[in-house]
């Protein structure tokens, strides 16, 4: 008996309507655009509204348009793979959540917390679930709320003007057509690297997981060693593309369209660079939605479909990489 494949047929986004540019944070922080721009390549982000939009309803919404691509309703999901670093409560994560707002059956549902890279890990841990028969339509999400996690504030304004908000999914089914779908996905992680870009609080580290005086002294706040971040980001983006290409034997020329994760243009362009990709085959929006991490991959795979840029047959190359550091690939065959 062939083992069957997954592939992806219906994406689905939503980003909150609170758009928010480089010149609107200029005034409440000491930044220009110039210097956004020029290291980042981003000019506009969306802000999620309180009261509104939460990770789990952002899901919902992005959910609800993949569902109708791909001609499903909750009904015929057999499980779900919630990707964030951001769910809406500490614990149970965001993937119940999305369970309980639509009507789907009492199917299993997993958060993914690897960060930039937790979408690709989704995408991975749904197409092992496919493989081994267990099951045959699922669910697979990123979702992220950034802009209340880091501080717009001048001592924040070194990661607060990268990230941005929302949300993106894709339904994944089992297919027997050979030569389809998820061809292969490649995870990695060196742990050495986890506090190079982290949020050590509130962790289970210590007995008091609050004090009052964490917010004043900034211990609140995310750390990122930004030059570390490229370097690394430099070697293993190229790297892991590379070493997914090698296993199904086809070459960085046979990829039609390249979906990186939405890090910083810089990296892309690097990358991009590395691997001889042409404009046309690189998939960018950071300049209109900034980092939405674990969120960016499905929103640019959306977004590009929407485009015409994906069409029956192409091979879809994306890739990852992030805090941990984690790092993945992922081959696939529209
Ligand atoms: N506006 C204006 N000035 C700023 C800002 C800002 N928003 N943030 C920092 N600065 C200042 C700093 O205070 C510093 O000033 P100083 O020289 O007087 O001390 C100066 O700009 C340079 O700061 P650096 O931190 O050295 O900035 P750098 O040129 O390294 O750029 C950046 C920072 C863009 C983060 C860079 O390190 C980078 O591209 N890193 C890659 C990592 C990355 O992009 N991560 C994205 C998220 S992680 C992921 O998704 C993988």
């Amino acid at each position: 008996m062939t083992m069957p494949a997954s592939k992806i047929t219906g994406v689905g986004m939503y980003v909150p309507d609170n758009v928010v540019t480089n010149e609107d944070l200029t005034k409440i922080m000491d930044t220009t655009n110039e210097w956004i721009v020029e290291r980042t390549g981003i000019k506009e982000r969306r802000f999620f509204e309180e009261g509104k939009d939460t990770v789990s309803s952002m899901a919902v919404a992005a959910t609800e348009m993949a569902l109708e691509r791909a001609g499903k309703k909750p009904e015929d999901i057999d499980f779900i793979v919630f990707a964030t670093l951001s769910s809406d409560y500490n614990f149970p994560g965001s993937g119940v959540l999305l369970q309980r707002k639509l009507p789907f059956r009492n199917i299993g549902a997993i958060d993914i917390r690897t960060q930039c890279s937790g979408f690709i890990y989704a995408l991975s841990v749904a197409d092992q679930f496919i493989k081994s028969g267990m099951y045959k339509t699922i669910l697979v999400v990123g979702s992220e709320v950034q802009s209340n996690v880091f501080e717009l504030t001048d001592r924040g304004r070194n990661l607060s003007v990268i990230f941005g908000d929302g949300a993106g999914a894709v339904v994944l089914e089992a297919t027997n057509e050979t030569n389809k779908g998820i061809l292969t996905t490649k995870l990695h992680s060196d742990g050495k690297f986890a506090e190079e870009l982290y949020l050590e609080h509130p962790g289970s580290r210590r007995k008091v997981r609050f004090s009052p005086d964490m917010m004043e002294k900034g211990e609140l706040l995310p750390y990122m060693n930004g030059k570390l971040v490229f370097m690394n980001a430099l070697k293993y983006f190229p790297e892991v593309v590379r070493e997914a290409l090698a296993e199904v034997n086809l070459k960085e020329s046979d990829i039609d369209l390249f979906i990186p994760h939405q890090a910083n243009a810089r990296i892309t362009q690097a990358v991009q660079k590395e691997l001889n990709f042409p404009d046309e085959k690189v998939v960018s929006n950071i300049d209109r939605y900034g980092n939405t991490t674990a969120a960016s991959i499905p929103i640019a795979l959306c977004e590009a479909w929407q485009d015409g840029r994906i069409k029956e047959g192409d091979l879809i190359a994306l890739a990852a990489f992030g805090s941990g550091f984690l790092w993945a690939s992922a081959l696939i065959r529209w």
